[in-house]
């Protein structure tokens, strides 16, 4: 069965919601709602809905810098692979909107699939190329694909001049970066640090998928990038060790992937300021993290 055949579009009003934020569920109605680009610029923050703490950062700084905030709330079938948390995954639309209005957001965009892929998954799509086949990519074929094809169905839908993400999903911002600076999309990106629960663990949507024991441990995964920063004058390997040394002490947390790499090329670092990433699971939960961390400064030729 298609991922696709979800419930048939709405066919209302084509604002559903003319109170603050308006809530718009077609091109057409956001379009109708915010005809003009304000002066002040126009920022955008997408998501996939289940709103938290991380979210209303990424809104709070597109605030700062723009005039007018449009968030974007759409589970994305592209992205999803066989087998992976599309039908759980959290749909909290109601909350989402009072999370909006608490930072006030001017619009919402909530499309169904039907509206975002009206003749079902699309034939042109966006290659991430080499990078998107690294890390994550490795782990979840043709996710990036997706992610960057709606990321600039979504830049195209809003219009925007600024488009905010969180730094929690690295490769995604390093592919979304890539993508503009490759197709010349007239739009900023800004990165956002990654907000964290009080324990150090990341705020995630999918937080709410782990028991109360899993939940217990998750901070495990913090604790352990902050082994390896700690570690990170003593080079790749000792950081390694580090962050797999707390980890086997943490029998509920299975490592999928760990991965140091440069910042900008996402290969493997071996010296100067690297980002260390982190894939684990937890029962059938799949949380990443990552931090910066600083290796040795690379070894100069010595001058003759
Ligand atoms: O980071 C996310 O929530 C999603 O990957 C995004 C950027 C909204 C695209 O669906």
């Amino acid at each position: 069965m298609s991922i696709f055949l979800e419930p048939a579009p709405l066919t209302g009003p084509a604002i559903l919601s003319t109170g603050w934020p308006v809530l718009a569920h077609t091109p057409v109605a956001l379009s109708a709602a915010l005809p003009a680009r304000p002066a002040g610029g126009r920022a955008v923050v997408m998501t996939m809905g289940a709103l938290h703490a991380g979210h209303a950062s990424l809104m709070r700084e597109a605030r700062k810098s723009s005039e007018q905030v449009v968030v974007t709330v759409f589970v994305n079938p592209l992205q999803f692979g066989p087998g992976e948390d599309l039908d759980r995954y959290p749909r909290t639309l109601p909350a989402d909107m009072e999370v909006c209005a608490a930072e006030g957001v001017d619009a919402v965009f909530a499309p169904s699939a039907e509206v975002m892929y009206p003749d079902g998954p699309p034939c042109v799509r966006v290659d991430p190329g080499p990078l998107g086949d690294l890390l994550e990519g490795e782990s979840r074929p043709g996710h990036f694909v997706g992610v960057l094809t709606v990321v600039l169905k979504l830049l195209m839908i809003t219009r925007a001049d600024r488009a905010y993400f969180g730094e929690k999903d690295f490769q995604q911002l390093a592919l979304i970066r890539q993508m503009v600076r490759d197709l010349q999309l007239p739009v900023e990106i800004i990165g956002v640090p990654t907000v964290r629960e009080g324990d150090g663990l990341a705020r995630s949507s999918r937080n709410r998928y782990l028991d109360p024991a899993q939940r217990t441990v998750a901070p495990t995964l913090a604790a352990a990038l902050a082994a390896g920063v700690a570690a990170g004058t003593d080079g790749t390997p000792a950081v390694l060790a580090a962050v797999r040394g707390v980890l086997e002490s943490q029998p509920l947390i299975t490592l999928d992937r760990l991965d140091l790499v440069d910042p900008i090329t996402l290969r493997p670092a071996t010296s100067g300021p690297a980002r260390l990433l982190i894939a684990a699971r937890l029962g059938t939960t799949r949380l990443i993290d990552n931090i910066a961390v600083a290796l040795p400064a690379p070894v100069l030729d010595e001058e003759v």
